[in-house]
Formats: structure tokens, C-alpha cells, sequence
């Protein structure tokens, strides 16, 4: 383990909690039967990028607590954004409503996000707000009396969260399969892996033009896919298709939104070579740097205005969750937006990267057991190439890196490394190092 102890009573107490959890807590895509065995953490408290369990065992965060956390955990500042906030009011109704905090957080949204003269519609989750976005570009043609725009165009590999809405627009195979009698169908593109998924994707849009009502797609990365790598360029005559045949375009920046790929938003990269303006966008994880749960749709301008008429009358949008505006999250995010710039995120999630990469390339890539490493900003996927299936290589690698004292999830075979941003040069090679120590032992 990560810090050698023979102290019998800290690893009976590490026991007792698992139990405690197993017995009363249903964790999200996790077999209950087999939690324990599965090198579970318990976690205590935090300190910057590292996790503290029941033990007083310290676990690097390698993964961001599920690609939420981008500045560290437990930092002053923004617990005492929050926690002034408190002092204030924590929540307060947003139907017909508002609260300060979350004018000035989406004032200050406003100029950073690449959709145009924006509005927000806040929620608590990423599945929420792309929920939220396909209900929104539905009912953006139905406002318009423009009939038979109720589909979506979406890519192979998909992910975009768990509600039914969401899981129809994401691909199969997240375990959502038994789910199919309940998920609507879409007009499905490959995915990202596929290098003509773009130039079908456009094909199709042309093909079902007068059904669609938006493509959905992630910029830059499809993460659940295991980190599956688009550039940038790609998406140019995605967009201009969506223009030319009239069809809104929905970026799902859940994942990939607040530095993740290097920039603010993977949309900046994209918009950096040309004409790219979602017409709709769902942020969640990073807003809030990972702080409280905050999560938003953004609908440009022209879309939001569509929705206008008169009271209590047939365009209004009939949506909103009882959480939606939480000022604690809004003040959250509002200072998270702040140190993101004080301290220059972006620089730190370069220089960064370019440390993952070169240590990867050292020390990952021509193990024999690599497929392949993948990489964008700092997100990382290595795809791992077992002999046979069932041997649960991700798995088992994901659990020697815990025993390293190196926090990482896998998605299937594939092992993600989702650094907080502001990891140092030598966390960096502490994860890698884990990482490769743990996959060279599989054979
Ligand atoms: C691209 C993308 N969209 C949506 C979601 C769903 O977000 P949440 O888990 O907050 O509902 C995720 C989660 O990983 C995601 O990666």
C-alpha cells in the first residue's frame, strides 16, 4: 500500500467503514456485490490534490473526483467564497425569481463562453443541462410552428449522462443497453474513432435535414468513449452544415468545458480556425472547480428569444429543477472563475501537458500491454490490449495504482488519467510512474 503501516487497528478501521458504506450506500455504476473488493477509498478530508482517507492515507487525485476538480481540493479561497455566501442565503427559488450570485455568475459567463449574446439556464448536473438542451431545441422549432424537427443527430461513442433524454442522444454500450425500450432513436453518426465520422455526419445532416432539431456531438474529445480524440479542424464543416441546413448545433462541453483541453472551452480551439457558434451548450463538472454541483445550459440569444410571448402562454419553457441558481454554487463558481485567470490555469494546463505526454511517451506508451495513449490538454486515455476478454485489465490496473497511493478509474480497458490542473511536474510523474508500474505487472 501506499504508506507501509502495521498499525492493525487503522486497516480494521478502513474495514469497518467499506462495510458501513456497502451496507447502506447504492453507488453509481457499481456492482454493490463486489464493491469491496475493488480497492474502494473512503475519504475523510483533502488537501490540495490529494484525497485523505478514513486512515489518514493519502491518495494523489488522478482523476479529478470523476474530471470535476480543476484548482485542488479544500483551497481557502473558494471555501470561503462559499462560506461567505452562507452567511448571506444558500438557496432560494429561480421560477419566476432570482438571486445576486447567479447574475453576476452568468455576467461574468458571459464574454468566456463561445456562444452568442447568451442566456443560462441553470441546473445541478451535466445530464440536467443536456436534458435541458434537447428539450430547449425541440421546442425552439415548435415555437416557430416549424413541424417535424424531433430528432437529433449524435456520434458513436457518445456519452452525455443518464437521463433517459441523455442516454437516447449518447451511444450504446454504457451499460444503458437494457434501457433501450425507453431511449428515442436518433440519427446516429460513428464515432470519433472512425476518421470518416465527420464527413458522414454532414452527409447525414443534408439526408435528414427537415427532421432534425440538433446535433448533439462533445468538441475535441469524446470522453466516456475512453478518451477518443477529434481534432480540431473536424468540426468546421460540422458547424457549417448545421448552418447551411438550418439545424441547431448543441456542444456538450460537460466534460471538456474550464481547461480540460488546454483552452477554456474545447469550442475556443475550434472557433480559433474558424465559424463555430453553438447555438446551444451544456456545462457542469469544472464550474464550479469542482466545488458544489452547478450545471448549465446556455442558449444563444436568437434561440432564447423564441421562447418569448405571452404570460403563462404556450412558448414559455415549462423546465426548471428546484436546485437550479443555487447561490452557494453560483458564488462557488464565480470565484473559480476569478483564480482561474489570477493564476493562469491555462499556462498551467500546457505546460502540464506536455509534461503527461513526454512522461507517457517515456514510460507508457511501447509497454507491450498499450494499445494505444491518447491524449488532449489533460485529458488522458490509455487503451490497454488484453490477450483474451474477461481478464479486467482496467480493473486491475486501476486498483495497483490505488495501491500506490495514486487515485484512477478506468473505462473498461481503457485507464483515464484526468489530473487537477494545477498538478506539479512531479505529480505528474508520480501518476505515470503508478500508472506504468501497474500495467507492466499485467500478463
Ligand atoms: C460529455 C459529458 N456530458 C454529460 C455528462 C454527464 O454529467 P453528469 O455526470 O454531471 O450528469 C458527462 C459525464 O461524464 C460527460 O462526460
Amino acid at each position: 500500500m501506499n504508506q507501509p503501516s502495521t498499525d492493525h487497528t487503522r486497516a480494521e478501521r478502513h474495514a469497518d467503514w467499506v462495510e458501513r458504506d456497502r451496507t447502506r450506500i447504492w453507488h453509481g455504476f457499481t456492482q454493490m456485490s463486489t464493491f469491496a473488493e475493488n480497492a474502494p477509498i473512503i475519504v475523510e478530508r483533502a488537501e490540495g490534490r490529494e484525497l485523505i482517507d478514513v486512515d489518514g492515507w493519502r491518495y494523489l487525485d488522478a482523476i479529478s473526483s470523476l474530471w470535476v476538480t480543476t484548482l485542488g481540493h479544500n483551497l481557502p479561497e473558494l471555501n470561503e467564497a462559499i462560506v461567505d455566501q452562507l452567511g448571506r442565503v444558500s438557496h432560494t427559488i429561480m421560477l419566476g425569481h432570482g438571486n445576486k450570485a447567479t447574475i453576476e455568475l452568468a455576467e461574468a459567463l458571459t464574454p468566456r463562453v463561445p456562444v452568442a449574446d447568451p442566456r443560462f439556464l441553470f441546473a445541478s448536473d451535466g445530464a440536467a443541462a443536456v436534458e435541458q438542451a434537447l428539450k430547449i431545441a425541440f421546442q425552439y422549432w415548435v415555437n416557430q410552428g416549424v413541424e417535424g424537427r424531433d430528432t437529433y443527430l449524435s456520434f458513436g461513442g457518445a456519452y452525455h449522462g443518464d437521463t433517459i433524454g441523455s442516454v437516447s442522444v449518447g451511444a450504446d454500450g454504457f451499460g444503458t443497453d437494457i434501457f433501450n425500450p425507453l431511449r428515442f432513436d436518433v440519427v446516429r453518426a460513428p464515432g470519433f474513432d472512425d476518421p470518416a465520422c465527420m464527413t458522414e455526419a454532414v452527409r447525414m445532416i443534408a439526408e435528414h435535414r427537415d427532421s432534425l432539431a440538433a446535433v448533439v456531438v462533445e468538441p475535441l474529445v469524446q470522453g466516456a468513449a475512453g478518451i477518443q480524440v477529434l481534432g480540431a479542424e473536424h468540426f468546421l464543416p460540422l458547424a457549417a452544415a448545421c448552418r447551411e441546413h438550418d439545424v441547431l448545433l448543441l456542444v456538450d462541453e460537460v466534460a471538456t468545458g474550464f481547461g480540460r483541453t488546454g483552452t477554456l472551452f474545447a469550442s475556443d480551439q475550434i472557433r480559433s480556425l474558424g465559424e463555430f457558434a453553438p447555438d446551444l451548450m451544456a456545462i457542469g463538472k469544472g464550474l464550479t472547480g469542482g466545488y458544489l454541483p452547478m450545471s448549465a445550459t446556455v442558449a444563444a440569444g436568437h434561440v432564447a428569444n423564441a421562447f418569448l410571448g405571452p404570460d403563462l402562454g404556450p412558448n414559455t419553457l415549462y423546465h426548471g429543477h428546484s436546485f437550479s441558481g443555487n447561490a452557494a454554487s453560483a458564488a462557488a463558481a464565480l470565484a473559480h472563475l476569478r483564480l482561474f485567470d489570477e493564476w493562469d490555469v491555462l499556462s498551467q494546463v500546457q505546460s502540464a501537458a506536455a509534461h503527461m505526454a513526454d512522461a507517457l511517451a517515456a514510460q507508457v506508451a511501447a509497454l507491450p500491454q498499450v494499445r494505444q495513449v491518447r491524449q488532449c490538454g489533460l485529458m488522458v486515455g490509455i487503451e490497454l490490449a488484453p490477450p483474451a476478454d474477461g481478464l479486467l485489465w482496467g480493473r486491475k490496473t486501476a486498483k495497483s495504482c490505488v495501491q500506490q497511493g495514486v487515485l484512477v478509474r478506468p473505462l473498461g480497458d481503457v485507464i483515464v488519467l484526468m489530473p487537477i490542473l494545477t498538478s506539479t511536474s512531479d505529480e505528474i510523474e508520480r501518476m505515470v510512474a503508478a500508472t506504468s508500474a501497474a500495467i507492466a505487472q499485467l500478463g
